[in-house]
């Protein structure tokens, strides 16, 4: 069956699929990106993926690149053609193609919008067994709030993780405290039984996936507290997970090659997974 990919205004076959050599994206990671969880056909929280889609474009004063109803269109277009049930849908918009220059195009150009879709069943089925994460140092920019393309950072620590045998990369930021993954929330659940996430800022992505687990916390009537937790008290944790569009809830076994608590999948992070799954396959959480 023939891929298909979005690219500014056409539907194309995926292979074939390019963008201009001087796509501002390409040169210089001018742009934001989105990626939404499918299941059973249908978008996983679209509207604050979009939402947070738009905050990133205002902060870097990129225009939409076609209406937010024209891009609800196009994404289940794409689904559409792609026979996609459960995966995801990448959607990426740039400053679009101008002579390279550092600075913003002086002449009006039009944003660039490409979307791919990603069949991701069985990732989604396997993740509750929990993964090791691997510490390294958190060395992003200042704005790590806005969804931009520049992942380089987090490339890297990524790489390094899964060189060493681990899933996900743990960022520690110069006072010893985790901020997030590399590319999810990081979570752990103290010996009391409060679950900690760092609080969104500047220095972390604010998941959306993480927003969804904030209100299924509150349903179950699980404390919850938003601070910055340091790695050592990670290590020391009764229970440990990552959230994200691709991992949904994933519980963290091992972090730098030390068991978390007993060493294997906790009751909190197992419940939540459960629950997070149930919210992506009929809408509704906590039962
Ligand atoms: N990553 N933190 C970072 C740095 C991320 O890149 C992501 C998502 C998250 C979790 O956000 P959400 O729950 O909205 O997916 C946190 C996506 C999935 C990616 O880059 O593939």
């Amino acid at each position: 069956m023939a891929r298909y990919a979005y690219v500014n205004g056409r539907y194309v076959d995926h292979r074939e699929a390019s963008v201009h050599i001087e796509d501002r994206g390409y040169q210089l990671a001018d742009g934001v990106y989105e990626v939404v969880g499918v299941r059973g056909g249908k978008l996983i929280d679209e509207v604050p993926h979009i939402d947070r889609l738009d905050r990133s474009l205002r902060e870097l004063r990129i225009d939409w690149p076609v209406s937010r109803n024209t891009l609800g269109f196009i994404i289940r277009e794409l689904m559409r053609r792609n026979r996609l049930h459960d995966g995801l849908v990448y959607m990426q918009v740039t400053r679009g193609v101008a002579r390279r220059d550092h600075a913003f195009p002086t002449t009006p150009v039009k944003p660039a919008l490409v979307l791919t879709t990603k069949n991701t069943k069985h990732i989604v089925a396997d993740a509750g067994a929990g993964v090791a994460v691997k510490s390294q140092p958190d060395i992003r920019w200042g704005r790590c709030d806005i969804k931009t393309v520049a992942l380089l950072p987090n490339v890297l620590a990524k790489q390094a993780a899964r060189e060493s045998g681990a899933y996900e990369a743990w960022l520690v930021d110069s006072k010893g405290c985790v901020t997030e993954g590399a590319s999810t929330n990081a979570w752990i659940v103290t010996g009391e039984g409060e679950l900690v996430t760092r609080q969104t800022d500047s220095g972390i992505l604010a998941g959306i996936t993480r927003l969804k687990l904030k209100s299924i916390c509150d349903s179950l009537q699980l404390k919850l507290v938003e601070r910055p937790f340091t790695l050592a008290e990670a290590k020391k944790a009764k229970e440990a997970f990552i959230t994200s569009a691709t991992s949904f809830v994933t519980p963290v076994v091992k972090i730098d090659g030390d068991a978390v608590g007993d060493g294997k999948v906790g009751n909190t992070a197992r419940r939540l997974r459960e629950e997070y799954v149930r919210f992506s396959e009929t809408g509704e959480a906590v039962t």
